[in-house]
């Protein structure tokens, strides 16, 4: 689920990032994809990216080709985050022997210059006289949103007619396999929890953040040109491994739901989630757990 609150966890969020990258990499729907190369202006287009964590998504379209020069503009609430992400961009491009070099406010990787820039969303878009971009993408991030609050002041930051992709939108359904008696309670609880959650002083997530997109984004009067499904999948191989660091991912994702649910005692029984998190924790060790998380992607431009 991309509801993913890092405000409780114990463990390395960068990391867990990092690791969602080759989930990603397979997830995101290639004909949604496809409409944002044909609508991508082209060039040296400006584009900012909210909620950016680590930077894997400039790395991953400057991989698939989408995007080569320009700017691009990593926005995130998490300094931290950031400031690891010059790092992680250094050392991914160092790996590809693309040139890479230190900014004031971010890096120069070949034609390209990614900026940094700090800065809580709703704030942002209360505050900002910004630059208009030509491109705005926000990967797993809408659902930890209030979207309709702030889905028009996003879309402001674009030039008319400017673009967005909007991916990895979580959409209602988790599913782990094989099945367990709690499934349902432990799901149901848990995104009551997303619907309930505030952080920064606002609301932030709707686990059924993926289908209200389409009206969303047409009342906003920027309906989806192209709209599909980009599910998480994540199981082991023959051999019992899972992929890269995925089995990193996974156990972020069960540490997620129980300290969403710890303190929830009237909504899951402390030995049922006690119960359910240990039996997956054991099918992970032994690479026999599947976890499946259901998401949409969208691309469209703003009115022009
Ligand atoms: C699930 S992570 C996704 C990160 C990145 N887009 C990716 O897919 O790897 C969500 C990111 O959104 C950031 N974030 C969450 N709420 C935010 C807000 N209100 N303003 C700015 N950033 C926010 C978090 O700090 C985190 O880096």
């Amino acid at each position: 689920m991309t509801g993913f609150d890092e405000g409780s966890m114990a463990f390395d969020y960068a990391r867990y990032l990092a690791a969602k990258t080759t989930v990603d990499d397979r997830a995101l729907n290639r004909h949604v994809l496809a409409g944002l190369r044909r609508l991508v202006p082209a060039g040296a287009p400006r584009v900012l990216e909210v909620g950016a964590g680590l930077g894997t998504m400039v790395a991953r379209l400057v991989d698939w080709g989408v995007i080569g020069a320009g700017e691009y503009v990593l926005l995130d609430a998490d300094r931290q985050l950031l400031d690891r992400s010059r790092r992680w961009l250094c050392d991914w491009a160092a790996a590809r022997g693309l040139r890479s070099d230190p900014l004031p406010d971010g890096l120069q990787v070949g034609d390209l210059r990614v900026r940094l820039v700090h800065a809580e969303l709703g704030g942002y878009l209360e505050a900002a006289q910004p630059e208009l971009a030509d491109v705005l993408i926000a990967n797993a991030v809408l659902d930890l949103v209030d979207v309709p609050a702030v889905l028009p002041g996003l879309l402001r930051l674009l030039v008319p007619g400017g673009v967005y992709w909007f991916t990895i939108n979580y959409d209602g359904e988790s599913i782990f396999v094989p099945g367990h008696p709690h499934d349902d309670q432990v799901m149901q609880a848990y995104h009551r929890d997303m619907d309930e959650r505030v952080r920064y002083g606002r609301p932030a997530g709707d686990s059924r953040t993926g289908r209200r997109l389409f009206g969303y984004l047409r009342d906003a009067g920027a309906p989806a040109l192209a709209a599909g499904s980009s599910d998480w999948v994540v199981s082991a191989g023959p051999d019992g491994n899972y992929p890269d660091d995925e089995a990193y991912f996974v156990r972020c994702i069960l540490n997620t739901i129980q300290n969403a649910l710890r303190s929830r005692e009237d909504r899951v029984d402390p030995a049922d989630l006690a119960d359910w998190l240990a039996v997956r924790g054991r099918q992970l060790a032994a690479g026999e757990l599947v976890y499946l998380a259901h998401q949409l992607d969208f691309t469209g431009r703003a009115s022009g």
